[in-house]
């Protein structure tokens, strides 16, 4: 077996842009970012050739919550491996209904219902044609800059720029700003099968939406006889500092959507959980929707052990005493700099570090890798970077990020000549 870092770092990108992505392999050359991930552990990843590292701030929006090869995780797949394999997915299934039922104890209200999928664009597809093939009706609102993933239905709720190379979009889709609950109640009409939004959107640069706001969504969805779907793909498994995010807001949405952290970062899995009286639409159709791979066998233990490692109370409380580190420094760093950083968008372990214009999140992106952190920014609006560090990390860590952080900051603003 060939292990990770046996070849030169060019043959692995002159690989990579012969087979995979040419156009990704020269970005990252641009940026002089040719980092390969080779060694990782807890919130840290090597670099395979360099040695390099860096401290997973990005964490694939929240796929490394538990930080990387956490040991619990890896544990639950060696023992599933030593049982289990993919299994069947037409026939019954006790892992695959054992994780529902926990999922069903752990979600709000009478959420009590699962699919599984493999990733959170096929969730999100699933939860559209549910709200569709339930309601009879047809059409879907989601928000303008809000992202569900690059399948089907949920390519269709995106935005404009990741749809128009492959035709007309779907009839049916509708986007209007988020938090605006005016444009919304003006959006919806009686042949309205569902609203969508994650519970903040992270592509968007975490916009945290006002307290009220869910509430309201979820009163007009239910006037007009359509579904509430959230996603909390990004949200989910404790990143706000409670389990789920839609839970800071007076709302149970109809449908919620997981993916990415449910997986641990080892095994794929995502999850469409829905109120019971939805489950009719299975009863009537139980054989509408296949996934080979969704909710495979092997994988059911993994996600368990997730949830349960998620929903421990020490862990949750654990989150929003990191949170209030990051609200601290963040404090100080707003008054360190003030000429580049407008503030922190922050719900929990949430963040998105707000800057003054669009140039500053990409710049922003290429200064804290070179201060040794792994944080994108957010493609809908370029002035933010996501800031999303593992869950599992220490205070000395977190002391770290704002550190590196404080250094990047001042390099940005300065390459920018900001005054
Ligand atoms: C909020 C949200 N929903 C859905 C998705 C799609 O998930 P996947 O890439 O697993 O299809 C993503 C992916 O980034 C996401 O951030």
């Amino acid at each position: 077996m060939k292990h990770i870092g046996q070849d030169t770092k060019e043959n692995i990108v002159q690989r990579f842009a012969e087979y995979v992505n040419p156009g990704k392999a020269e970005t990252f050359k641009a940026y002089d970012m040719q980092f390969v991930f080779g060694r990782r552990d807890g919130p840290y990843v090597w670099d395979a050739l360099s040695g390099k590292r860096l401290i997973n701030c990005h964490c694939n929006g929240g796929v490394f919550n538990l930080g990387h090869r956490n040991p619990k995780i890896i544990q639950a797949l060696k023992d599933s491996l030593d049982e289990l394999d993919i299994g069947n997915h037409h026939l019954v299934s006790e892992q695959r209904a054992l994780l529902a039922e926990k999922l069903a104890r752990l979600m709000p209200g009478d959420i009590d219902c699962t699919v599984f999928g493999v990733g959170g664009g096929e969730a999100v597809d699933l939860a559209i044609k549910l709200a569709r093939g339930y309601t009879g009706k047809f059409k879907v609102i989601s928000a303008l800059g809000g992202y569900h993933g690059h399948t089907g239905f949920a390519l269709a709720t995106g935005d404009e720029q990741y749809r128009a190379p492959f035709g007309p979009n779907l009839p049916g889709f509708v986007q209007v700003p988020f938090n605006n609950i005016d444009v919304l109640r003006q959006a919806m009409d009686d042949k309205t099968a569902a609203v969508i939004f994650e519970t903040i959107p992270a592509t968007l640069g975490m916009p945290v939406p006002h307290p009220d706001y869910y509430r309201q969504v979820q009163e007009i969805c239910r006037r007009r006889g359509a579904l509430l779907i959230i996603d909390e793909v990004q949200t989910g498994l404790g990143r706000t500092g409670k389990l789920w995010g839609i839970e800071h807001y007076d709302a149970v949405p109809d449908v919620i959507v997981i993916g990415k952290g449910l997986s641990g970062g080892i095994y794929p899995m995502s999850a469409t959980c829905f109120r019971r009286e939805y489950m009719e639409f299975f009863r009537q159709n139980p054989f509408i929707h296949v996934s080979t791979y969704g909710g495979a066998e092997v994988g059911c233990p993994v996600a368990a052990a997730v949830l349960d490692e998620s929903s421990r109370p020490e862990f949750l409380t654990h989150v929003n005493d990191l949170a209030g580190v990051f609200k601290d420094g963040f404090a100080e760093l707003l008054k360190k700099h003030p000429r580049i950083l407008v503030g922190l968008r922050q719900l929990g372990l949430m963040m998105g570090i707000e800057m003054v214009n669009d140039d500053c999140g990409p710049l922003m992106t290429k200064a804290c890798y070179e201060r040794g952190l792994l944080a994108f920014y957010a493609n809908n609006d370029k002035r933010v970077c996501q800031l999303l560090p593992p869950l599992i990390i220490d205070k000395p860590v977190a002391a770290e990020i704002i550190e590196g952080i404080d250094l990047a900051l001042k390099d940005t603003a300065d390459f920018l000549g900001l005054k």
